[in-house]
């Protein structure tokens, strides 16, 4: 199964206004892996994560997909493969129902109508949204938005699934639902979040940017035991090593 590998090698995004986000960010995900991409406000995490969606060009670097590089001509392939919940859910949500967003993507899929409609049930269940099924997208809250989100992308069952901010906005049982989901989830995953506790819990190795580029890559433990590491990249330590939970 190695074709769900991700590799990115020298990683170089800069915004239009001269903002430097990735300054040759490199790193490997095997299949099977779940890792934390972590990091300070603006440290690039999202910027990062719209590059591995073709989102943005980067100037420089290549990005690996299971051995397909990413490019405008392999974008909507690799698009297929990859699950993205975005940092925000509005744009990701655009269909007038909650019904019709979990299953646009399945029916792209050319699935037939009641896979369709299983795979919806059992997504929205997977993120204890079964209940807003047939609400307008539009009316509800945010922690509803957040995990209607993450079903819409479930229910496609990608092969890497890769998710910026995932537990912002959920309550605590919800944020449990999304914890359980990410440790059921056996193909590759990448989450850049705040939430290091989650990080913990769900992430065997994390990935900390800091100012564009890959200040630590290691066994999640480790990485936040690291107190000069934690310092220099304006992080602490998640809750649960601090003693707090
Ligand atoms: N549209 C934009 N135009 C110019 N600069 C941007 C834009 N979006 C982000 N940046 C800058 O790029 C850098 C990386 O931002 P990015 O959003 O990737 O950070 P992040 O790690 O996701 O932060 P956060 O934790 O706040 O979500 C920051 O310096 C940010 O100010
Ligand atoms: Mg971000």
């Amino acid at each position: 199964m190695s074709h769900h590998f991700l590799d990115v090698a020298g990683l170089c995004f800069a915004y239009p206004d001269g903002t430097e986000a990735l300054n040759g960010v490199s790193f490997r995900l095997e299949h099977g892996e779940s890792v934390g991409l972590v990091g300070a406000n603006g440290a690039g995490k999202s910027t990062m994560l719209l590059a591995l969606a073709g989102l943005v060009l980067p100037s420089g670097g290549t990005v690996n997909v299971g051995g397909t590089i990413l490019a405008r001509n392999t974008v909507g392939e690799i698009r297929k493969r990859m699950g993205f919940v975005f940092q925000d859910p509005e744009d990701q949500l655009f269909m007038p129902t909650v019904f019709d967003d979990v299953a646009f993507g399945p029916l792209n899929q050319g699935l037939s109508v009641p896979e369709v409609s299983s795979r919806v049930r059992e997504s929205l269940e997977g993120v204890g949204a079964a209940h807003l099924s047939e609400r307008p997208t539009y009316r509800l809250s945010g922690g509803e938005k957040r995990a209607v989100a993450i079903a819409t992308v479930l229910s496609m069952l990608p092969d890497i699934l890769v998710m910026d901010e995932p537990s912002s906005g959920l309550d605590p049982k919800g944020r449990r639902l999304l914890i359980q989901l990410l440790k059921k989830f056996t193909h590759t995953r990448l989450v850049a979040t705040h939430d290091l506790d989650l990080v913990m819990e769900a992430c065997s190795r994390t990935i900390v940017l800091h100012e564009g580029k890959v200040a630590a890559d290691g066994a999640s433990r480790e990485i936040f035991e690291n107190a000069a590491l934690l310092e220099r990249c304006h992080l602490e330590p998640p809750l649960c090593m601090q003693g707090k939970c």
